[in-house]
Order: C-alpha cells, then sequence, then structure tokens
C-alpha cells in the first residue's frame, strides 16, 4: 500500500538521499521502518482527535494528569486545536474534521481584532490561512488579513522590532522583543501577497532583520528576550521570560528561530535569513542528547539532565525539514527524521487510553515552574505537521503554502 502513495515514494527517495549524503547512519533503517511508525504514529493522532474533539468547545491550553485543561479566549494558542482538525482533514479526506476545523477556527473570529499581543500569527495562520487555502473561502482571508492588519500596529518603528506583549499605550514590555515573534511573521506575508500592500511584509522583513542581529550570538545560540528603550528604539540587552537567564537558550524559542527564520527565508530569498536559520540549527543540534528530545533550555545548570520539551522537538524537526529543501543540504533532514522518530518512539500517549492528547513530555514554563511533563496543543499540532512533511509533503504545502 505505502509503495502506491507519491507522497510516500517521494518521502523514501528523499530518505536514502540524505541519509546517503550525510551519514551511513540511517541508510536502511529511516526508509520502510520509519515510514511505518510514521504512518502508524498519524492514524493514532486522528484517532485520538476523533475520540476527544466531540466533547471540546472551548480550546485546550495544556494537559493536568492527561486531560485538557482550557482557554475560552483561545489565549495565544487558539490556532492549534483548529489547525490539528485542519490537518487531520487535509491526511484522511473526512468531513467530520472539517466540520469540527470550521467550528473552532469560527470561535477565534473576535480575535481578529485584538491588538493587545503579537501571536495573531499563531491564531491565524493554523486556523484560517490554511481554511482559506484548503476551501477558497474568501472570508477566511480577509480575517486573517484583518489579523494581519491589528498585527502591524505593534510595530515600534524606533527599534524596528514588533512589541511581543503588553496592550498598545501602555507602558510594561513596551520595549519588549521576543524570538517567538518569528513565528507569526508569515501572516504578515500572507496578507502582502493577498493585497498587494506592502506594509505587512515590510514590517515582516524589518522585524526579522532586528532579530538576526539582536538575538543571534556568535555560537548560534539566542536569548528569548530582547529589550530596547521604547521611545528611542536604543539597545537595553538580552533578557528572558521562559528560559533560564538572559544568557541561556530556551530550546522552544531556538526552534521557533529555525522554522520562522526559513520561512522568512522561503518568502523572500534574503540569504542572511538562511544563515540565520542555519546558524540557530546547527548550535541546537550540537546540543541535542542522544535521545533526541531538546531538553527546556539547553544551557539550564542542569542540561543536559533537565526536564525535556518534546514541543521544542516537534517545532525543531518542521523547521529542519524546511531548512533542508531550502538549503539543499540532505543532513538537516535526516537530524529532523531522527527528532521525530523519537518522539513517536518515546513521547507518544499512545499506551494511555485516558490520555486527552497526542504527544507528552511537553513543558511550558519551566523558569516559572507551570506546565512540566505536559501535553502541549503546539507540541500535538507541529507533531502532526511535521508527519504530513515527511508522508505527504505535497498535501501539507496545500495548507501552508511551502
Ligand atoms: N509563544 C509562547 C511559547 O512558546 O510558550
Amino acid at each position: 500500500m505505502y509503495k502506491q502513495n507519491p507522497d510516500l515514494m517521494a518521502f523514501s527517495r528523499r530518505t536514502l538521499l540524505g541519509a546517503a549524503a550525510a551519514t551511513p547512519l540511517l541508510a536502511g533503517e529511516a526508509s520502510a521502518s520509519s515510514g511505518r511508525l510514521f504512518r502508524e504514529s498519524l492514524d493514532f493522532a486522528l484517532k485520538r482527535l476523533r475520540q476527544v474533539a466531540p466533547n471540546v468547545t472551548s480550546f485546550p491550553e495544556e494537559t493536568k494528569f492527561e486531560k485538557w485543561i482550557y482557554v475560552s479566549s483561545g489565549g495565544w494558542v487558539g490556532g492549534f486545536w483548529p489547525g490539528m482538525h485542519w490537518l487531520a482533514y487535509l491526511d484522511s479526506g473526512d468531513e467530520q474534521f472539517k466540520t469540527w476545523a470550521v467550528e473552532s477556527a469560527l470561535r477565534l473570529s473576535p480575535r481578529r481584532t485584538d491588538t493587545s499581543i503579537h501571536d495573531l500569527g499563531f491564531l491565524f495562520y493554523p486556523s484560517w490561512v490554511t481554511a482559506f487555502r484548503l476551501t477558497g473561502d474568501v472570508s477566511w482571508r480577509d480575517g486573517a488579513v484583518q489579523a494581519a492588519s491589528s498585527l502591524i500596529q505593534r510595530y515600534n518603528d524606533k527599534g524596528r522590532f514588533i512589541r511581543a506583549w503588553g496592550a498598545l499605550g501602555t507602558p510594561a514590555n513596551a520595549g519588549r522583543a521576543i524570538m517567538d515573534t518569528m513565528m507569526n511573521l508569515d501572516l504578515l506575508t500572507f496578507a502582502s501577497e493577498q493585497t498587494g500592500d506592502p506594509r505587512f511584509l515590510d514590517v515582516a522583513v524589518a522585524h526579522a532583520l532586528t532579530t538576526r542581529s539582536k538575538f543571534i550570538r556568535p555560537d548560534g545560540s539566542t536569548p528569548h528576550v530582547f529589550d530596547f528603550n521604547p521611545d528611542t528604539g536604543e539597545d537595553i540587552g538580552p533578557n528572558t521570560n521562559q528560559g533560564y537567564s538572559p544568557t541561556s537558550c530556551w530550546s522552544r524559542g531556538q526552534a521557533w528561530g529555525i522554522y520562522g527564520f526559513t520561512t522568512m527565508y522561503r518568502r523572500t530569498r534574503r540569504p542572511e535569513f538562511l544563515d540565520a536559520a542555519r546558524k540557530l540549527a546547527d548550535f541546537a543540534l550540537d546540543a541535542l542528547t542522544p535521545d533526541h528530545i531538546p531538553v527546556w533550555d539547553y544551557r539550564s545548570p542542569l542540561a543536559p539532565n533537565d526536564v525535556k520539551d518534546s514541543s521544542a522537538g516537534a517545532i525543531m524537526a518542521c523547521g529542519l525539514i524546511d531548512l533542508s529543501r531550502a538549503s539543499g543540504r540532505a543532513s538537516y533532514y535526516v537530524a529532523a527524521l531522527r527528532i521525530l522518530e523519537a518522539l513517536c518512539r518515546t513521547c507518544l500517549t499512545t499506551r494511555s487510553e485516558r490520555h486527552e492528547a497526542i504527544l507528552a513530555r511537553g513543558t511550558r514554563n519551566r523558569r516559572i515552574e507551570t506546565g512540566i511533563e505536559v501535553s502541549l496543543p503546539y507540541g500535538d499540532y507541529y507533531l502532526m505537521e511535521a508527519l504530513l512533511r515527511v508522508l505527504k509533503p505535497q498535501r501539507i504545502s496545500r495548507a501552508i503554502g511551502l
């Protein structure tokens, strides 16, 4: 059955080519058995969604003792639940997933005009942009463009960055830029592409250039936060919110950067974004332990023997697959397969009947001691995205515009 699937044949060819070019380790190992493991893992994800979705009327935020707890507004995570259902629909063609995706995405509608946070890409890209790409219904596109219009209001022209936190007009966090914002920029490139208005893309490029010049240390590691004087745009310096310290390297932030810079390279072809993505990827890959699951902060004093963050692994796997194509380097693809295989072998919730999520061993915020060894909707979403990037690259391209 696998042999008749053109997407999976592409996977096998690429895997073997990648393995041959990069390292003998995966030759023969990654093709058939990993293909089966990945297919079974995605089947499991769809089965879990089918079990849980009928009882979900809000947005999963994290698990507590294997059950989702919810954030009714969507918080910053509200795009991932509809996003997972779009991916399940893409994989299976089952209209029930489409119905759940639409119902859930529509609940985000009031957030289109929310100018109080930077997370509008996280909210509207996997949900509304994907909805537009898969259905062609322009109301999804128009809503996503509205969200992009809200996001660019947070741009600080003096420091050339998008402010991460705090309501506009309030002083707290007015000069804060964070690595995560790299993931919100593709909403802006989408808005420029759809409207022909260059302002969205200009803000995205300016923010990415600032992130590149202020965040990336010579060794390729990054802090979570960089602070500016919001009035003059002058540097204050690196800081952290979710990492161990201003000099550490929070693994999920690093993963957001790998994914985000690669996306910006794909959209603009600016070589400095490819260079940035490679620096971040090379640092993170060097820091990975033989189990291939990122520790929550690569520089916590207990690293590498500290708590893990599987969500960082899933995000990084997606970014590395994209980076492999962008850079022409098969070794990134091979590294992504290793991470994905480790996630599927050691982090799935398959053996628990009562679990409501797909991927275990996530860490939400170790620094303030909340959400350790939990499941996270972004862990589940990016695991599914990574599996589809390997198993069905042509289909996932339709959803996320690769
Ligand atoms: N964007 C927030 C986080 O990654 O936890």
